[in-house]
């Protein structure tokens, strides 16, 4: 398999630098010239890494294509290239809809929509791959899991979950700040905060078989300072405005897929 890449920004970065420490064999990768430094970085790195001379010299030389453009350049840039009717095109693109890939990438029939995140980069990310393809399914997991969903609908829900990854940070930075202004030496603010987001990722992953309602009743003592926080976010409306700001991006996906 040679794996193509059209737009060589920070998920290609991410996604080639899984796929090149990953065990074993390594895919042969041909990675578009744009950006150079980072084609560059990518191919001095990594022996199963080439630049190609164009965009067109990278579908002509893979069977496997992976589209990772902004989406306000990619219709006119895709359109002014030609794939061939066996070429499987891989979209990273969350807000391009399948029926909308396949035709700007006709006469390719296969499309496969993946949305990995730069913890690919360590092997450390769940990618959601619609349609379940078996070869891309094994190909993700080797770069985390891979998350196998069967339909569209479903796909664009997983990728809106994607948007909220800033907002998480954001609420580990307020809790590093507020420890910081209390003067916590900042790096130390800092350090903390990251181990208790990670101690609670690892409690949620270690335990699959407790819902999220259950750990959050788990860790609010009645009466105790768990509780209050909970209750204190839930009344000044933090959730809600969550899952509001999930909808605004689900509808952002329906008004940009086709
Ligand atoms: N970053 C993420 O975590 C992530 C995760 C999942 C999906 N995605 C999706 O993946 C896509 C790319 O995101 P990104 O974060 O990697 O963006 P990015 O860093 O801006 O990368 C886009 C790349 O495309 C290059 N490019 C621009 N015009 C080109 C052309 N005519 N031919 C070939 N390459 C060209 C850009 O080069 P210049 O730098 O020279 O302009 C840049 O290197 C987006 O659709 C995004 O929604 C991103």
């Amino acid at each position: 398999m040679t794996i193509g890449f059209i737009g060589t920004g920070e998920i290609t970065k991410a996604v080639v630098t899984g796929l090149s420490t990953i065990d074993g064999e390594k895919p042969d990768i041909l990675i578009s010239p744009r950006n150079a430094e980072i084609a560059g970085a990518l191919s001095e790195s990594f022996g199963n890494v080439s630049i190609a001379d164009s965009n067109q010299a990278v579908i002509d030389g893979a069977d496997t294509v992976c589209l990772a453009l902004r989406p306000k350049d990619a219709e006119a840039i895709i359109s002014d290239l030609t794939f061939g009717p066996d070429h499987h095109v891989i979209s990273f693109m969350a807000t391009f809809g399948r029926e909308k890939i396949e035709r700007i990438v006709a006469p390719a029939r296969k499309v496969t929509l993946v949305t990995p995140l730069p913890a690919v980069a360590f092997h450390g990310w769940p990618t959601p791959v619609f349609p379940p393809d078996e070869e891309i399914v094994a190909l993700f997991s080797k770069l985390g899991t891979a998350v196998a969903v069967e339909s569209e609908d479903e796909y664009q829900a997983l990728c809106v979950a994607t948007a909220t990854l800033a907002g998480a940070f954001g609420y580990y930075e307020t809790i590093a700040d507020w420890l910081a202004a209390k003067n916590v030496p900042a790096d130390k603010a800092r350090t903390f905060s990251g181990a208790v987001f990670y101690s609670l990722a690892a409690t949620a992953r270690n335990a699959p078989e407790h819902s999220f309602t259950a750990l959050t009743r788990e860790s609010a003592t009645r009466g105790g300072t768990n509780e209050q926080v909970l209750a204190h976010l839930k009344e000044e409306g933090v959730y809600r405005a969550l899952s509001k700001a999930m909808d605004g991006i689900w509808d952002r996906f329906e008004d940009a897929k086709s």
